[in-house]
């Protein structure tokens, strides 16, 4: 027989035992994953924007501009305290989150973010919240800060040379 010959007729069957075991195994664990997948999207506690917006950047920074104006705290530049009831907006640039926001624990508040220039990440130190920023889109975040302390934000999406540093802050009073 040359090497070049057709292989047997039926060279596909029967099916071998192990064959049969991975299929097995591939499909329990396609149906698990999946059971887990809607389990955890229904019940588990997803922080998801509540709204969102198209806005321009220039029309954003205004405003941000003007919450900042309207809510600054005397004496310390670029730190405003939100009244409960109030939204918060927040700036993400490079490489900086402003302003610093100050909120009070137990008060629901609506945090609307949107960047200014190439797309950033929201992070909340030790909390469940991850989220993109993208210049021409702003979110809203509905949060209920717990105790009081200070947490971080960090950029969790690379945005150029200082995005290691790129942090800021919410201050729970
Ligand atoms: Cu902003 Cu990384």
């Amino acid at each position: 027989m040359s090497s070049l010959a057709s292989p047997e007729y039926g060279w596909w069957k029967p099916f071998p035992r192990h064959e049969k075991l991975w299929l097995i195994i591939i499909g329990v664990a396609a149906v698990l994953l999946s059971i887990i997948t809607i389990v955890w999207a229904v019940s588990g506690k997803q922080n998801v924007p509540v709204a969102s917006y198209n806005v321009t950047p220039a029309a954003f920074e205004k405003q941000v501009a003007d919450f900042t104006a309207k809510h600054q705290i005397p004496g310390a530049t670029g730190e405003v305290r939100v009244p409960p009831g109030e939204d918060a907006f927040l700036m993400a640039n490079m490489w900086s989150f402003s302003p610093v926001l100050h909120l009070k624990a137990g008060q629901p508040y609506t945090i609307w973010m949107s960047a200014k220039d190439v797309l950033h990440g929201f992070s909340l130190a030790g909390q469940n919240l991850n989220l993109m920023i993208a210049p021409g889109h702003a979110y809203g975040v509905r949060i209920t800060p717990q105790g009081p302390g200070t947490y971080l934000i960090f950029c969790n999406e690379y945005c150029g040379l200082g995005h290691q540093a790129m942090t800021g802050k919410i201050i729970v009073e």
